[in-house]
């Protein structure tokens, strides 16, 4: 039997947490496919010697997210430490945030894997979790694992639900493979985007997403010349198109330019998986050409670890 960590047992105690930004979706691969990139959340999570809760956030977010119970992050702790019948202790949470929010780039999805990762580092040697423990606990907040599969694990991820929870198989991405975001300055709600898919599609419809994610797991980890094929489709993006208009209309023109261009997760954002440096240059051009409002160009690397927690000195 586990040893009853108090909080006293716990106060003194600090962790590090790294989490990469995700793109899900990938175009076919909805709700399925996600791939980790190089741009982080850091924070540092301690817990008190005296009752309360101290929330410090800087960089994205900062005087926007709220600073008491309901900041994701510390959700996400609590129901972590409550799967083991624990209580969250009492802590510091200073948040260095550099994942846009509302913007399609995985940041719910990393608040809720930062606070999973922060529980697991706080209780180490107290409780352990699978690697299917942390999914289903970061899937649970999440509603679908897409985002914090390859939040965790890193590189690109099939995600999958089964009745025994969700699970994933990551794998290493085609060095060729040279991703860019691009990120407008207007935000999307997911649930906004979800809410304007239909309950049913054509069954021809169906098999054609089905041919392209498998065709674009083979693009991704062997064949990058397949990528503009293998990124086609016909499940989400033309649905919720008219919530994001720019978004489609510039995808159509990175996409006829011959730049295999999605939707990257929900949206607005744009993800291009380009097959060298200069198809990015390319692509960046293309949109500073033709979009009527500022887009942000991030040319990001694929993150091949996922996130990460270490103990910090206390
Ligand atoms: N698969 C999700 C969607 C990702 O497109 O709704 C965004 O959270």
């Amino acid at each position: 039997m586990s040893e009853v960590a108090t909080d006293a047992t716990l106060a003194g105690r600090a962790v590090q947490v790294k989490v990469p930004a995700t793109s899900a979706n990938l175009g076919p691969g909805f709700d399925t496919l996600g791939l980790a990139l190089a741009l982080y959340d850091e924070l540092e999570v301690r817990v008190l010697d005296h009752p309360g809760l101290e929330i410090e956030v800087h960089g994205v977010g900062a005087g926007e997210v709220p600073l008491d119970a309901s900041h994701l992050v510390v959700r996400s702790m609590a129901h972590t430490f409550a799967s083991r019948g624990r209580e969250l202790p009492p802590i510091r949470l200073v948040a260095r945030n550099a994942i846009p929010h509302g913007r399609g780039l995985g940041s719910s999805g990393a608040a809720i894997v930062a606070g999973v990762m922060a529980a697991k580092g706080l209780l180490e040697g107290v409780e352990s979790f699978t690697a299917d423990d942390l999914l289903e606990l970061a899937t649970e907040l999440e509603g679908h694992p897409d985002n914090v599969a390859p939040a965790l694990f890193g590189g690109l991820t099939i995600a999958w639900v089964t009745p025994d929870g969700p699970r994933h198989k990551k794998l290493i991405v085609h060095r060729g493979v040279s991703p860019l975001v691009l990120v407008p300055e207007h935000e999307m709600s997911t649930a906004l985007a979800r809410s304007l898919q239909p309950a049913s599609v054509p069954h021809e419809d169906a098999v054609f997403n089905v041919s392209r994610s498998a065709l674009l797991v083979a693009a991704l980890i062997q064949s990058p010349e397949l990528l503009l094929q293998a990124t086609e489709d016909k499940l989400h993006q033309a649905y919720r198109a008219e919530a994001m208009p720019e978004t489609d209309r510039l995808i159509k023109a990175l996409r006829g330019a011959g730049h295999p261009a999605v939707v990257s997760g929900a949206g607005p954002s744009i993800l291009v998986l380009a097959s060298d440096p200069s198809e990015r240059a390319d692509a960046v051009r293309l949109v500073e050409a033709e979009a009527d409002t500022a887009w942000q160009a991030l040319p990001l690397a694929v993150d091949f670890k996922g996130a990460t927690v270490t103990s910090a000195a206390a």
